[in-house]
């Protein structure tokens, strides 16, 4: 669909520059041409050098290099591609964008351009949620520029929410969307991510009042004081999940392993490194309403912990006695009715027959719905940005399409919303000015 597209890509500055050396590659990949533009600020995240090589083309930085204007003008620049893509585009440059201004050759190129435009924002989430960007945005609609993203998830400031730029295949696909259809006069946002990012400007607080507790992230059992068993999770899904489950409202306390994330803001966080630990801080919370459990937990622990480090003696080594934890899940599951949470949610990762797992896993654990993940070796499941979840509950599979970890935590809320509010509730995003 891209073979012979040619596509102008203006960089600005922000740190999802990076993502746009992937983006040129995967534009090329399919077949496309790719010229790029720099802003001066891009240029402190990126190197001209790197965009050139990867682009097989010169870079445009400078509105004023003769030789620049003697090779190919400004205006031709602007009108010979088929569309131009602005990623990622800052605050920034989407306020000059809307002021009509060209202090730049980025800019300048934008305002010459009779072509359609693409922008992928990538910004703080504050910046993001800021009237005069709300404002920018909205008048780049009216302008027709359409809209990739920005998508959810934690940032390079560690503050979480919508403002990372889309992932640059997502980008791909609203460029080939661009092209598979006719273009209207003002275009429209590019689904999903940017439909979401204009919905997601007023989240439903329709979870005000009840308490969750969401467990993340792996255990670690030791072995003795240097050693332990764990795993591979990084805490991601289990985070996102209680940062999903606050922005509707609800109070929710995350009891999480140890982990390489910022604890999501507005959450109280309890860290814990054993499964033990993650058990009792789990039932310290009871009652709640809501409890979720993402947490890879850890199995077995040895039976005895070495109180020294176990040495080695030159002989056999040691053989480690293995003692089951006990189960959060179905602890809580079966607890007594007056501390049972109305809603408890299970994970199953499995690398095998994942739905007859997870069935499987509903029953014996007794908790209400299980989300069944692949965690097989290349699915990236453990660590990785995104997932492809299924949601079994007594009787029903709903198979999720592949989402990034934000996604698939907005939609659990989505539907523990709805759970609660019964058959009929409202929709859970709430649209502004649209
Ligand atoms: O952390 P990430 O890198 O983002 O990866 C996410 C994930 C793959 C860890 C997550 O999506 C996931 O699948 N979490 C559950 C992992 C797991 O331990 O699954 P399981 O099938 O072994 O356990 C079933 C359920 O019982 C889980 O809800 C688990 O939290 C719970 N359990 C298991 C053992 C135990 N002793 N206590 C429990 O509560």
């Amino acid at each position: 669909m891209l073979k012979g597209k040619r596509i102008l890509l203006v960089i600005s500055g922000g740190i999802a520059a990076y993502k746009a050396l992937e983006l040129i590659r995967r534009l090329r990949e399919r077949g496309a041409s790719v010229r790029c533009a720099m802003t001066k600020s891009a240029e402190q995240f990126v190197t001209a050098l790197s965009v050139s090589s990867l682009s097989g083309e010169k870079v445009s930085t400078d509105l004023f290099s003769l030789t620049d204007e003697a090779e190919m003008g400004h205006i031709e620049l602007s009108r010979d591609a088929d569309l131009i893509v602005v990623a990622p585009a800052t605050a920034n440059i989407l306020a000059r964008m809307a002021q009509g201004l060209a202090d730049d050759m980025a800019t300048t190129l934008l305002l010459a351009t009779d072509k359609p435009v693409l922008a992928a924002p990538a910004m703080n989430v504050r910046m993001w949620y800021h009237p005069a960007t709300q404002r920018n945005v909205e008048q780049l609609k009216k302008d027709g520029v359409a809209f990739i993203g920005p998508n959810d998830g934690e940032m390079a400031c560690g503050e979480y929410g919508p403002g990372r730029m889309a992932e640059p295949l997502e980008i791909v696909a609203a460029i080939e969307a661009q092209f598979g259809k006719p273009l209207p006069k003002h275009l429209t946002l590019v689904e999903p991510a940017g439909k979401r990012a204009v919905e997601a400007l007023q989240i439903a607080q329709d979870l005000k009042g009840k308490r969750a507790i969401v467990t993340s992230g792996p255990t670690y059992e030791a072995i003795d004081p240097v050693r332990y068993i764990a795993n591979r999770s990084s805490g991601k899904q289990g985070h996102a999940i209680a940062a999903a489950l606050a922005a509707r409202g609800a109070e929710v306390t995350l009891v999480t392993g140890p982990v390489n994330l910022p604890d999501p803001p507005g959450v109280k966080t309890v860290h814990v490194e054993a499964a033990r630990d993650m058990f009792s801080a789990c039932f310290l919370d009871l009652p709640v309403d809501i409890a979720v459990f993402a947490a890879a937990v850890a199995d077995w622990r040895v039976a005895v912990e070495a109180s020294q480090k176990i040495k080695k003696t030159g002989d056999l080594p040691p053989v480690l006695k293995l003692a089951e934890n006990p189960d959060i899940l179905r602890a809580i599951s079966t607890t007594d009715k007056k501390r049972r949470p109305a809603l408890v949610v299970g994970f199953a990762a499995e690398t095998e027959t994942v739905v007859a797992h997870a069935q499987k896993k509903l029953a014996s654990k007794g908790c209400d719905w299980i989300l069944a993940n692949d965690v097989s070796e290349g699915t990236g499941t453990f660590g990785g940005d995104s997932n492809t979840v299924h949601l079994v509950t007594q009787g029903s599979v709903e198979n999720w399409p592949r989402l990034s970890k934000p996604e698939v935590a907005a939609r659990l809320a989505e539907r523990i919303a709805q759970h609660f509010s019964g058959p009929k509730s409202k929709p859970v995003l709430v649209k502004k000015g649209s």
